[in-house]
């Protein structure tokens, strides 16, 4: 069975709960999931192992925080180049970090990014019937992809 680890930065807790979500959309699409904080990180070494690759990270001050930034140039030397990748946050109204940071793993790091693109959820919604299952979704289509032969 394929393996995803899903990393992720919450100050509040609402990308954690996205996290968690999507983690078990991933499974229901057929691949194991880990769930790693990226403080628990410390090492590029933590990092080997995986098929995909899922970071999550909110927006504050219209950008991704500072301990992803830490965390991106730790996952630089970590060779992922040609994974399966996804990345995702919670927001309230310009939700720019997934989308910087799945830039960054399709242009620096060279991953296989998923054809759905980055995921943003408002946080309001992250707790919902229809927020759940949205991430879930987004979990899924990563797995699928993997799965694709
Ligand atoms: C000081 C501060 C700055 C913020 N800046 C932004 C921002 O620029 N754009 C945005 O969409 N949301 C912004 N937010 C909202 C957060 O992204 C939102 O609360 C998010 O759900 C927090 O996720 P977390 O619980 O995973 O930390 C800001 C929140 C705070 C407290």
């Amino acid at each position: 069975m394929k393996k995803v680890l899903i990393c992720y930065d919450s100050r509040t807790g609402s990308t954690e709960k996205m996290a968690n979500f999507i983690a078990e959309g991933v499974r229901i699409g057929g691949c194991e999931a880990e769930l790693l904080k990226i403080s628990q990180v410390k090492s590029e070494k933590d990092l080997a192992g995986f098929d995909g690759y899922i970071f999550g990270c909110p927006t504050y001050h219209r950008d991704m925080t500072g301990g992803m930034k830490t965390f991106l140039f730790l996952g630089d030397k970590a060779g992922l180049a040609g994974k399966a990748g996804a990345a995702f946050g919670s927001y309230t109204h310009s939700g720019d970090a997934p989308g910087i940071i799945f830039d960054t793993m399709e242009h620096v790091f060279k991953m296989k990014m998923i054809s759905l693109g980055s995921f943003n959820l408002l946080e309001h919604l992250v707790t919902t019937n229809e927020g759940v299952r949205s991430c879930q979704d987004y979990g899924r289509a990563l797995s699928e992809e993997l799965n694709r032969p």
